[in-house]
């Protein structure tokens, strides 16, 4: 399966997967998830965004859903996500050759634009599905071409009016999600999650004058990207400061012309803390810095919430029933978003494990874990199912 999956969407000069939800990559991978759900007879429902849940099991009831996602970040790596669709596929081969009888239905989910890296909105299937994001704002989302949800929708075949709170929700009755460590916190090869940082982003533009890089005097400029320089600098202070996260990772400029003093500098603030008020001081100080920056610049700023997710603990005595399925797992909390995060805000019992990352790195072509570790995560996850669906 991992072999099958490598090559789509798969960079040839960076290695990166490129698999934008609703692009052609990203749907070659999903009718791969489809063709090894029919060729293991799981029973595939799909909801109105295209959440799909594959069913093994003794009944349509609701059961114990595992699962991830196939799309990635814009050259993410291989593991984000895949690893825990082709760690469910593994689990459910490996509980059918030991001839485990479920006396509640196993599902395997793939979740789509998980990581938003089209829309803009981390989670978009997860929070359509959960009904916190309402469809008429998911639908006008739009992409960097401008393509909008409702027409992306519309060209891969999906009607945009089925797009809205998930009936596959109502089947979920357990959510467990494995995924592979995104830092270096982790250094058994299966650990279980306690929680997920609250993640905010923002959307911050600085507007200035336009003008001749050649002739303007450096006093006369009114240079956006003099306050984004300086709001990056003070976004990395703080987070320092609050041991938090801060990261500017996109940029639009305009025009975007070597030889003139851009008019405008729109930069996306992911921001991330260990509580929502730590999150929420954060966003303070870094706005506060860059609004008296803007001042000085006789520049503009405008600073507009995208998406912000709060704290997600996962509930505590199914944690612990997973550790104790595992012999005692180390419990570690992540800095990074999942579907796993909505739907335990949805109410959904959920439970993460994690597959060890040697390297910590994550979102990035060199993102990797040993095969070993992801078997020790497939045992795992069939454990943990076996103990969740006896
Ligand atoms: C998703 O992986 C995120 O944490 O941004
Ligand atoms: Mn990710
Ligand atoms: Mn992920």
């Amino acid at each position: 399966m991992w072999a099958a999956l490598a090559a789509v969407g798969r960079d040839p000069d960076t290695g990166g997967y490129r698999r934008g939800g609703w692009t052609p990559t990203e749907r070659e991978a999903t009718h791969w998830f489809l063709d090894q759900c029919a060729t293991r007879n799981l029973t595939v429902e799909s909801d109105g965004i295209g959440n799909l849940v594959a069913w093994w099991g003794p009944s349509d009831a609701a059961g114990v859903v595992t699962g991830s996602h196939l799309d990635s970040v814009i050259d993410g790596g291989a593991f984000d996500g895949p690893l825990g669709v082709v760690s469910a596929l593994a689990a459910v081969d490996l509980l059918r050759a030991e001839g485990f009888e479920p006396s509640v239905p196993i599902g395997v989910g793939a979740f789509v634009e998980e990581e938003g890296s089209r829309f803009g909105m981390p989670c978009l299937g997860s929070r359509v599905a959960a009904g916190v994001l309402p469809a008429s704002r998911a639908l006008a989302l739009k992409d960097r071409s401008g393509v909008s949800l409702a027409a992306a929708l519309e060209t891969a075949g999906t009607d945009p009016a089925g797009v809205g709170p998930s009936p596959l929700l109502e089947r979920m009755g357990t959510f467990v999600e494995l995924h592979v460590e995104q830092g270096r916190g982790l250094t058994a090869p299966v650990g279980v999650a306690s929680s997920i940082w609250p993640h905010g982003r923002y959307r911050f533009t600085f507007g200035g004058e336009a003008n001749h890089a050649g002739t303007t005097l450096m006093e006369d400029r009114h240079d956006p990207m003099l306050t984004y320089a300086m709001t990056a600098l003070a976004a990395n202070k703080q987070a320092r400061l609050a041991g938090a996260r801060a990261t500017f990772g996109r940029l639009s400029v305009e025009p975007n012309g070597t030889n003139a003093v851009p008019s405008q500098v729109t930069a996306w603030l992911d921001a991330r803390a260990a509580d929502d008020a730590t999150l929420e001081s954060l966003l303070a100080a870094i706005t506060k810095q860059a609004t008296e920056r803007a001042e000085r610049d006789g520049t503009t700023l405008e600073v507009v919430p995208e998406s912000v997710s709060p704290v997600v603990d996962f509930p505590a005595g199914l944690r612990d029933r997973l550790v104790d399925v595992l012999d005692g797992a180390p419990v570690l909390p992540t800095g990074a978003g999942h579907d796993a995060g909505v739907f335990s805000a949805a109410g959904i019992p959920t439970a993460m494990l994690f597959v060890r990352n040697p390297t910590g790195i994550s979102h990035s072509p060199a993102e990797y874990a040993e095969m070993d570790d992801c078997l020790a995560g497939v045992d795992a996850l069939a454990a943990v199912l076996k103990d969740l669906a006896k």
